[in-house]
């Protein structure tokens, strides 16, 4: 059902202050999910992120036969082991969410029943030959699209076997289908390539006792293993915390705490960034969630310079560009990314959408295929379209805190796929927002 959207309008103010929490980690929930379902016996998964991309995994496992019991941030999950999974009544509509669609098709593609998987108009324009390429080539029976996207029907097969296979294209959902596939598959199953991309699932895996070897060069799992339900913890995510940095990093006098945030070192390249370009950033109270990094984190307004961004952190930054491109307009001087040709892929084409919308606000930019030049200085403000993309939108609301003029965001309902409460808690810590 398509919910009436909404814009947003955000207005410069003198400071930010406060010490907050923001929800938990959208990639880690939707994890903790798939791998509690297909474990033995129960889970219990706390601070899970309620966010529509997680509802939409959520759902889509109930309707396969999970019994998840659910109150407020906390899901009880009866696992059904391997094999205890039963054919969905419906197609499953996993919504604006690609790693719904991809870590699905990796478990769906090894059951006894056919299964179909839909989403929305973005997501429905994103590839999924990435996943159906390779999960054929295990013995899968996939079909997409004649453009190579959405609806991936399924059928079943005899059984799957494991493969070799190099990794073409940076992808933790690539990757992530394949191991869920291989849990499936006769044979070992061996991944080398660009394997350099959050490893929530390898250090999921790892701790629902499931054995698999983990070396720079390849990840191997081999068959016969079964999972073992746990309790997990979910860390706040750092995308999400990544908005709530840079708001404090750009508006003067500004200090903010947020704890319990996750800072897996696969996924914090954005700290890396912020700090190179002269940010204070300060990490403290550092522990563990089980096998996840976590941190608690204060950040004072800085004064930021144009940096050339290092291609390796790339990978380990891939959500983080729009507010990033935000930091980058505030700085002194020119900011230079390249080599992230994947950011035309997210839930909108993010180099396309951020040009658009920075030169809406009077910035500077020139785009190429794999980044952006960003001529640092500062923000006019005016109208820009997050075009359906939580991140671009959450990114323009930040810019709105130091534009000469408001901000002014239209399409802003799918904040709720990855930040919901997000206008609540950033008018606690001091931003200007209203309905516009
Ligand atoms: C995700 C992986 C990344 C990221 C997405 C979440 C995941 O996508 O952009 O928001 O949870 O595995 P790709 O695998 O397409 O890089």
């Amino acid at each position: 059902m398509a919910v009436k959207t909404f814009n947003l309008e955000s207005s410069a103010v003198s400071t930010l202050h406060g010490r907050c929490q923001v929800p938990g980690d959208k990639s880690i929930s939707h994890r903790a999910l798939i791998f509690s379902a297909i474990a033995r016996g129960q889970s219990v998964l706390s601070n899970f992120l309620q966010g529509a991309d997680c509802i939409a995994t959520l759902k889509a496992l109930r309707a396969l036969g999970v019994n998840i019991q659910s109150e407020d941030k906390t899901l009880q999950v009866q696992g059904v082991d391997l094999n205890g999974l039963k054919a969905a009544p419906h197609p499953l509509d996993c919504g604006n969410s690609g790693t719904t669609m991809r870590l699905l098709a990796g478990l769906l593609c090894g059951q006894k029943f056919p299964s179909t998987l839909v989403g929305d108009a973005s997501l429905s324009r994103r590839p999924m030959q990435r996943i159906a390429l390779p999960l054929s080539q295990m013995g899968a029976a996939v079909s997409l699209s004649k453009q190579e996207t959405a609806p991936v029907e399924i059928k079943p097969v005899q059984g799957l076997h494991g493969i070799a296979y190099h990794l073409p294209i940076a992808s933790a959902q690539v990757k992530s289908a394949l191991l869920i596939a291989a849990l499936y598959a006769q044979g070992t199953t061996r991944l080398s390539g660009k394997i350099q991309t959050r490893d929530h699932t390898e250090r999921m895996m790892q701790s629902f006792a499931c054995e698999l070897e983990t070396t720079e060069e390849a990840i191997c799992l081999n068959p016969g293993q079964n999972l073992q339900g746990r309790q997990v913890q979910i860390p706040g995510d750092l995308s999400s915390a990544a908005f709530l940095i840079v708001a404090a990093l750009i508006t003067e006098n500004s200090a903010i705490h947020i704890e319990n945030v996750g800072v897996n070192p696969t996924r914090n390249g954005v700290l890396h960034i912020l700090e190179q370009m002269g940010a204070k950033i300060r990490l403290y109270n550092q522990r563990a969630y089980g096998a996840e990094p976590v941190a608690d984190i204060e950040v004072h307004a800085s004064s930021l310079k144009g940096i050339v961004i290092p291609r390796e952190l790339v990978a380990s930054t891939i959500d983080e560009f729009p507010i990033l491109f935000i930091a980058a307009a505030c700085a002194q001087g020119v900011t230079q990314l390249c080599g992230a040709e994947e950011l035309r892929e997210k839930e909108s084409d993010r180099i396309d959408a951020m040009a658009r919308g920075l030169r809406a606000c009077g910035v500077v930019v020139e785009t190429q295929q794999d980044g952006m030049t960003i001529q640092g200085g500062k923000i006019e403000g005016g109208q820009v379209n997050s075009c359906g993309d939580h991140r671009v939108a959450m990114a323009f609301l930040v810019a709105g805190l130091v534009a000469d003029q408001p901000v002014q965001v239209r399409d802003c309902v799918n904040i709720e796929t990855s930040f919901p409460g997000f206008s609540d808690l950033a008018q606690q810590l001091g931003f200007h927002l209203c309905r516009a």
